[in-house]
C-alpha cells in the first residue's frame, strides 16, 4: 500500500510517521556482539526505513537517535554512536534528501561534540531549501526540554500563545503532527519522545528489535494505522458523518 493505492480517504495513509528506533543493543547482544555493531545495523536500517517510507508517499519521517537521556550512557556507547555520525550522517543524509527532502535535527546539539555539530549543521544546511517533506533526526533530544524551551521562547518575546502558535516554537515548527508513532523493541512507553506533538498519534508497537524491523513491518504499521478510526475526541457516529461528507 502506498499514499496513491490507498483505498478511498487519503487521511488513512499517515503524513508523518515518528520511530523509536530501540533494540539495537539487544540485537547486537544476543549475537554475542558489542552494542555499537547493533547501533551501526540500526543506521542501515534506519537508511533502509527511511528510503522506503518516502517511496512510500509519506511526507515527513521522525527518527529518534539519541535522547539527553541516553548521553548518560557510558563514553564507550557515545564515542560508537559519535563515529557513526563521523563516518556516515553527511552521505547517507545527502542520499535520501536528494528527493527533495529537507533534514531538520531535533534537540539540543550544543550536548554534542563539536564536529559533530558541525556535521549536523553541514547537513541541514544541504537541504535546507527543500519545502513539504523532511526527515527530523531527534539527537541529545528531550521532549520536556523542547517544551520548556518554547515556554522560555515566548516569554522572551513577551508572546501569549495558542495551542497553534505554541507548536510553531517546537523543533518541529511548521511540520504537521505525527500520525503514528511506531516503537521497536518491545516497550510500551513514549520515553520523553514527541509528547506535545504525538497528543492524538495513532501508537504501534512492533516486538521485532529495531535492526530486523523490515519494510515490510512498516508497510503493516501503515496498514493497521489505516484499519483504525482516529476519532480526534469525537463520538464514532460524529466520525462516520463526516466521512459521509468527504465523499459527497
Ligand atoms: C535505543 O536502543 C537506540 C539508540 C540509543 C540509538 C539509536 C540509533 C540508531 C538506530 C542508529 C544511529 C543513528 C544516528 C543518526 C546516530 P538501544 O540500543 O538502547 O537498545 P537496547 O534497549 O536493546 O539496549
Amino acid at each position: 500500500m502506498n499514499r496513491n493505492t490507498t483505498e478511498g480517504d487519503k487521511s488513512r495513509f499517515p503524513r508523518h510517521i515518528a520511530i523509536i528506533m530501540d533494540g539495537n543493543g539487544r540485537w547486537a547482544k544476543r549475537r554475542l556482539m558489542p552494542r555499537s555493531f547493533g547501533h551501526r545495523q540500526g543506521m542501515e536500517r534506519m537508511i533502509g526505513l527511511l528510503e522506503h517510507a518516502f517511496d512510500l508517499g509519506v511526507d515527513y519521517v521522525t527518527v529518534y537517535a539519541l535522547s539527553t537521556e541516553n548521553l548518560q550512557r557510558p563514553a564507550e556507547e557515545l564515542e560508537g554512536l559519535y563515529q557513526l555520525i563521523r563516518k556516515h550522517f553527511r552521505e547517507y543524509m545527502k542520499k535520501i534528501c536528494e528527493r527533495g527532502v529537507r533534514l531538520r535535527v531535533l534537540g539540543d546539539t550544543s550536548l554534542l561534540p563539536e564536529d559533530v555539530r558541525k556535521i549536523i549543521a553541514d547537513s541541514e544546511a544541504e537541504s535546507a531549501e527543500y519545502r513539504g517533506r523532511g526527515i527530523n533526526v531527534a539527537l541529545a533530544y528531550g521532549s520536556r526540554a523542547e517544551i520548556v524551551r518554547a515556554a522560555n521562547l515566548a516569554v522572551m518575546r513577551g508572546e501569549t500563545v495558542t495551542e497553534e502558535s505554541f507548536a510553531k516554537l517546537l523543533y518541529t515548527g511548521g511540520q504537521p503532527d505525527p500520525d503514528l508513532v511506531i516503537r521497536t523493541g518491545k516497550e510500551r512507553r513514549i520515553s520523553n519522545f514527541l509528547l506535545y506533538q504525538a497528543a492524538y498519534a495513532e501508537f504501534y508497537f512492533s516486538d521485532k528489535m529495531f535492526p530486523e524491523f523490515s519494510d515490510a513491518d512498516l508497510d503493516e504499521a501503515i496498514a493497521e494505522y489505516g484499519r483504525r478510526t482516529r476519532r480526534f475526541g469525537k463520538t464514532d457516529e460524529q466520525c462516520r458523518e463526516e466521512e459521509k461528507n468527504k465523499k459527497v
